[in-house]
């Protein structure tokens, strides 16, 4: 008899066709039920369904039946070989979950165990001059705020006082998800930005916050790449002015750099969501063909501020008539390649160990104001 892992079968001839597929299902059934591990349900389904198994046997089997007694009988033969599929394949997911279970216990570390002498981890100069620029701003009572990399056009755009037909737009090199409805599409934000709409948005003033994150746009070169690193920063308040929109930024570009005297100039721009706004540049020397952070003469572009546009405020339910603020925003890698050294920006994403042992920081040098940066 087929299958004879099921038998002996509690069937006879003068048992109905249904009967005896009732009684075939019920001993599969059990069988999957005392089966102990995926070895056994792997045999229970080539027995059951396999090529020779007892379902697919009686499956080639209708075809002898008398016609009028075909159609019922595949039906429930049908039904039987569906609970069968359900029952293996519930089986399996349990003794899967079980094996993973029993799997993470043997691999189960323990990180509150101190580190081993001589371990090689590195953090990523990525991590360490996020971790950086949080300690100066923290020190100063801003705190970490977040947002989601995946935004809409209001938050990234609209709310910032770009509009859809702004240039400024075309700059932002912009990922664009697929439309979902017509003129409805999602993107990849191309600045730390949207955070200031979001936070203003739920918080009150005053407001002092710091963010960290990713940003996307659609560039790729030695000093572009698609995915990068900002942090934004957003003060709201009362008296806020234009004197702590710089005290803030010289302050933090001499300690982020370690340069005490190092010079900082605010140059007049633009930007939609600021007035009036300014770039931020430190002074650097280009003797000989080597770039050196520090007074020497000459001038380099670091970051982007201003006064946020009233405009802006308004957009968020803050009353710009009450209410003032600065705002800021700089590139992460830019920065660390300029304090580390690191002459090229496509290195940051090779995972090349070799880099990350030269350039790393030890994992365990939290940076802090007092211990020095
Ligand atoms: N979001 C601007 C950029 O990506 C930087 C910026 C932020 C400028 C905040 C001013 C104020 O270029």
């Amino acid at each position: 008899m087929k299958g004879a892992m099921f038998g002996p079968f509690f069937v006879s001839e003068e048992m109905s066709d249904n009967d005896k597929t009732e009684s075939y299902g019920n001993e599969i059934i059990a069988a999957i039920e005392r089966a102990t591990g995926l070895d056994e349900i792997e045999k229970i389904r080539v027995a059951a369904l396999g090529r020779s198994g007892v379902v697919t046997g009686m499956m080639q089997a209708l075809g002898k039946l008398p016609k009028e007694d075909r159609a019922a009988a595949g039906k429930s033969l049908n039904a039987l070989k569906t609970g069968i599929e359900e029952r293996l394949a519930a089986a399996t997911r349990k003794f899967e979950a079980a094996a993973l279970d029993a799997r993470l216990k043997t691999e189960r570390v323990d990180i509150t165990l101190p580190v081993k002498a001589g371990i090689t981890g590195r953090l990523h100069p990525i991590s360490q001059t996020i971790a950086e620029v949080v300690a100066i701003f923290g020190e100063m009572g801003f705190r970490v705020a977040e947002g989601p990399h995946i935004e809409d056009d209001f938050h990234n755009f609209t709310a910032l006082n770009i509009p859809p037909e702004h240039p400024a737009r075309q700059e932002h090199d912009t990922f664009y998800f697929p439309e979902t409805a017509p003129g409805q599409r999602k993107l990849l934000r191309t600045h730390t930005s949207p955070v200031q709409i979001r936070t203003m948005l739920k918080e009150k003033p005053p407001i002092r916050i710091i963010v960290p994150g990713r940003t996307f746009r659609s560039d790729h070169d030695a000093t572009h790449s698609p995915m990068f690193h900002q942090v934004e920063g957003l003060a709201i308040g009362e008296n806020i002015h234009m004197g702590q929109l710089k005290g803030c930024l010289i302050e933090f570009c001499r300690a982020f750099f370690a340069i005490d005297d190092l010079p900082v100039r605010f140059r007049a721009s633009y930007f939609p969501f600021t007035e009036p706004s300014a770039e931020v540049d430190i002074g650097c020397s280009r003797a000989g063909g080597e770039l050196k952070i520090g007074a020497g003469g000459d001038w380099l572009e670091i970051l982007g501020s201003g006064m946020v546009h009233p405009k802006v405020l308004a957009n968020c339910g803050i009353d710009p008539a009450k209410y003032q603020g600065f705002a800021f925003g700089m590139g992460i890698e830019r920065i660390a390649m300029l304090k580390y050294g690191i002459p090229d920006l496509r290195t940051f994403y090779d995972s090349d160990l070799r880099w990350l042992r030269h350039y790393g920081f030890t994992p365990l040098d939290t940076p802090s104001m007092i211990a020095g940066l």
